[in-house]
């Protein structure tokens, strides 16, 4: 196996022009600087509140959104400046669930040959080939049996059924690298888990790293080996999962968890509704760090001045808050 992450991006942004009239008058900075490494076999959990730029980094790292500057290294190959067709021959290594299932499959297609058009897209085996890879991925992400269900359509089957059809679609050409967009959020709390331990599973088989991006830091807990941490376009807070819940460094971080005695360890972890104050503008953020003006440790003359750099304080962990800057030297 190759040494290195299987996914790494290096200073990455991505932005979007605002234009009024025939003029851009601003950048909605949507990534804004993002270097995050994805290893073989392993999950990354991006964290975040709504318009953060996850989705946004999801993309770009399969290369559906062009990066505006940065480095998007797979297997160590630069995707940021590939041609179309090259990207297309590394896009089969890469698979993709999204958020909605009922959105996001044909209505008209029956299961089958839903989960069968990225073979056939991509030009992959005989038609019996293709039957016996399409019964295989239905068994493998539980639908049993495969027969009953090729034969339906979306309509027919429930959210998680439905799930479950979008994941076979995703992982029939065998991916390496999967982005599960909220994959479970729209599914009922009791099938939630299902599905993550199904992802678990595929990951465990057939080794494939996975970014999950959620909003959800109880469903991250179970499904990650790696938190992000993303505010603004940035991410403010990187470790391994456990550390990162049980001690969580930034200031957003905490803000974000709350810790409640809950014998059900789904709910032990709840991003709190709101986090007081509002999320910036990524069209104009605040100067330094963007979190400083709902932060209730802010320091004047420091935090709105500049950045905080993205500290390391080893054993994975990386934070970007001056409050942890003695430590950061200490390490
Ligand atoms: N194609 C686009 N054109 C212009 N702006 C965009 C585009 N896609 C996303 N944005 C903007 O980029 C910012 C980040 O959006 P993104 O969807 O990446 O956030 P998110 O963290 O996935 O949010 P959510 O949790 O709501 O899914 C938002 O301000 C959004 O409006
Ligand atoms: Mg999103």
């Amino acid at each position: 196996m190759p040494e290195g992450p299987l996914v790494r991006t290096e200073d990455l942004r991505v932005y979007f022009p605002v234009r009024k009239l025939f003029r851009t008058v601003g950048y909605v900075r949507a990534v804004d600087g993002v270097s995050l490494s994805i290893g073989r076999n392993e999950t990354v959990a991006l964290v975040g509140e709504s318009g953060s730029g996850k989705t946004t980094f999801g993309r770009a790292l399969l290369g559906l959104v062009r990066p505006t500057s940065g480095r998007i290294l797979f297997d160590g190959t630069d995707i940021a400046s590939m041609s179309e067709k090259e990207l297309k021959r590394v896009r089969r290594r890469m698979g993709i669930v999204f958020q909605d299932p009922y959105a996001s499959l044909n209505p008209t297609f029956t299961v089958y040959r839903i989960v069968e058009e990225p073979l056939v897209v991509n030009r992959i085996g005989t038609k019996e080939e293709r039957r016996e890879m399409v019964m295989r991925a239905l068994e493998e992400v539980k639908l049993n049996p495969p027969e009953f269900f090729a034969s339906k359509y979306p309509h027919m089957l429930s959210g998680g059924q439905r799930q479950r059809v979008a994941i076979a679609r995703a992982i029939i050409t065998r991916p390496e690298f999967v982005v599960a967009d909220e994959p479970v959020s729209m599914l009922d709390a009791s099938i939630r888990v299902e599905i993550l331990l199904l992802f678990r599973e595929i990951q465990r088989r057939h080794g494939v790293s996975f970014l999950y991006i959620t909003h959800d830091l109880a469903t991250a807990k179970y499904f990650s080996d790696r938190i992000a941490i993303m505010y603004a376009g940035k991410v403010v807070e990187e470790g391994p999962t456990r550390a990162v819940l049980s001690e969580p460094l930034h200031p957003y971080t905490q803000a974000l968890i709350e810790a409640i005695p809950d014998p059900d360890p789904m709910n032990r972890f709840k991003m709190r509704e709101v986090v007081p104050g509002q999320p910036p503008s990524l069209l104009n953020p605040p100067s330094g760090c963007r979190f400083h003006p709902r932060c209730p440790y802010f320091m004047k003359g420091k935090c709105d001045v500049q950045e905080p750099p993205l500290y390391d304080l080893g054993g994975g962990r990386k934070v970007a808050c001056y409050l942890l800057e003695d430590r950061a030297a200490g390490s």
